[in-house]
């Protein structure tokens, strides 16, 4: 099982899942839940080597550094920490 936290919470998300439903725990906002409208833009401060490789979508929207939209990714397992 991994960790999504945002150093507060914590949400329990399957090893290979996507972070999505986590990160609704969270409270982080989604819109288009498709890499369209940024909404759901974080920035990732611990823990980007337990993400997914970074989309097609999230490339054609210029994400990069240690940001990443959530509805594309998935956690590999381990810990992720987020700041949104
Ligand atoms: S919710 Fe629109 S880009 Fe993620």
């Amino acid at each position: 099982m991994a960790e999504l936290t945002d150093g507060t919470n914590t949400a329990k998300v399957e090893d290979g899942a996507e972070v999505k439903e986590g990160c609704k725990e969270l409270g982080v906002v989604f819109g288009c839940e498709d890499g369209l409208c940024g909404t759901c833009l974080v920035e990732v401060m611990e823990g980007m080597d337990n993400l997914s490789e970074r989309t097609q979508a999230e490339k054609d929207m210029g994400v990069e550094d240690n940001n990443r939209l959530m509805c594309q990714c998935k956690i590999k397992g381990g810990r992720v920490k987020i700041l949104y």
